[in-house]
């Protein structure tokens, strides 16, 4: 990592969220599909944060998290369809990995800012973060949605530079997306991929800086 980090900042979902705890609360209902439809729904919805940014055609996280839904139960059709609508009250209410509380209050305890950045809508996030307990332990929550575009267009990271005043070098960046670590490498953040799943790694050309398998690695 070239400098001490003075910011510390965390994608949301997957990193600090599981965004598969919405699905498995409902796993019983949903049947033998339950782990597939929500692959499903996170796998579409950001293939649709992606494309519509490069179409310049913009609607925000929630909108897209519903549509992303919607297409996983067309694919998965066993799913029992009536409790699409407690599944997006779910994700409102994400559960927090176990360590994040923790990991967080000690990064900031230690001096630096701590954040999230995310494409999550403002209000998305701001339930999330109530719902887990991270109010005290997050100095902010930084949504692309005034930008109107999605990550991985450099605009977007350059949000956290504005919001702190710091140079990328200075950030360090965590995310469980290996796409997103890929972005913000591109965009000189130092770069922490939190490979939670033991996936594979890809972009050769824009390697993280530490790989670890859960946050309270950073400590
Ligand atoms: C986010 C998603 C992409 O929080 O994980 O930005």
């Amino acid at each position: 990592m070239p400098n001490t980090p003075a910011a510390y900042v965390f994608d949301a979902y997957g990193t600090l969220f599981d965004v598969h705890s919405a699905v498995r609360k409902y796993a019983d209902q949903l049947g033998p599909d339950a782990a597939a439809l929500s692959d499903m729904w996170r796998n579409k919805q950001l293939e649709y944060t992606w494309v519509r940014t490069l179409m310049g055609r913009y609607v925000d996280f929630w909108e897209i998290t519903q549509q992303a839904l919607d297409f996983a139960f067309a694919r998965f059709p066993s799913a029992y369809k009536s409790v699409r609508d407690d599944l997006l009250d779910a994700y409102w209410e994400l559960e927090a990995y176990s360590e994040v509380r923790d990991v967080l209050g000690k990064l900031q305890a230690s001096g630096a800012k701590t954040a999230i950045f995310s494409n999550g809508s403002p209000d998305m996030l701001a339930a999330a973060v109530a719902s887990a307990d991270l109010d005290d332990v997050l100095d902010a929550s930084i949504s692309v949605h005034r930008l109107r575009q999605f990550k991985v267009v450099p605009s977007a990271y350059q949000l956290v530079c504005d919001e702190f005043a710091l140079q990328p070098e200075d950030v360090s960046f965590q995310s469980s997306n290996r796409w997103d670590i890929a972005g913000a490498k591109a965009f000189r953040f130092g770069t922490v991929w939190c490979n939670r799943t033991g996936q594979p790694d890809e972009y050769a050309d824009l390697t993280p800086d530490r790989v670890i398998s859960d946050l309270t690695e950073l400590l």
